[in-house]
């Protein structure tokens, strides 16, 4: 499995503000989406591409264009935080939506919902921002190769190395793109230093 961490520094820059308790949530809202603008720059490197005869203003050449059969799906409800950033870089992308939720005290992550496109031999953005004991990645991973995705490469913000160990070890052939690895977890599962609840700062909930 491949792990990319995003060390850019106007990725860290975000991602401090995102971190910072003080930032409420408009403004957690935009940096959400700016750096994950970044992220999905990054995991989105390898891309198909075909290449088209065009002409410019001066003469004919081949030229390349993008010839991915690409869909994205967020993780409700964090994951919608991170959802406009990747329409915008690919507008014609496919939605799909995988709805997991925590238990608060177990920490296991059960499914509430799905609605997903067809899969078959396709390419999924999985973009879910925390990626903390690895539970929710890999169930919606284990539901997205069920459904025939060909490759899922997984989008988040932080991870923690517990989590990354848990998705290396069932899916290993996913690759992960986050901003931050950090130091662990709590003892209620939570990334440290992590920045907290993600969908709760996001949607001003608690
Ligand atoms: C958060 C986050 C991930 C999950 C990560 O969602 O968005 O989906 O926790 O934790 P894990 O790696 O230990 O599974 P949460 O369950 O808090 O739901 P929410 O998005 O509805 O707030
Ligand atoms: N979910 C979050 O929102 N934050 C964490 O630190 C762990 C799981």
């Amino acid at each position: 499995m491949a792990l990319s961490i995003i060390r850019h520094p106007l990725a860290q820059h975000y991602l401090t503000h995102l971190r910072d308790e003080t930032t409420k949530p408009a403004l957690f809202r935009t940096l959400a989406r700016k750096l994950t603008t970044l992220l999905t720059l990054e995991a989105c490197r390898s891309l198909r591409t075909a290449m088209l005869r065009i002409s410019t203003p001066i003469e004919e050449l081949w030229s390349p264009v993008l010839d991915a059969d690409l869909v994205v799906v967020p993780v409700l409800r964090a994951g919608l935080g991170m959802l406009d950033a990747v329409v915008d870089l690919f507008p014609d992308v496919s939605v799909g939506y995988i709805g997991l939720e925590r238990d608060e005290v177990t920490a296991e992550a059960s499914a509430y919902y799905h609605k997903l496109p067809s899969l078959q031999g396709r390419t999924v953005l999985l973009i879910d921002p925390m990626l903390a004991t690895g539970g929710s990645a890999c169930k919606a991973t284990a539901t997205l190769r069920a459904g025939g995705a060909a490759r899922v490469v997984i989008v988040c913000i932080v991870a923690a190395p517990e989590g990354v160990r848990r998705v290396e070890s069932l899916h290993p052939e996913v690759a992960i793109y986050t901003a931050a690895l950090d130091r662990g977890l709590d003892d209620r599962k939570f990334i440290v230093p992590g920045l907290g609840d993600f969908g709760d700062r996001l949607y001003g909930t608690n």
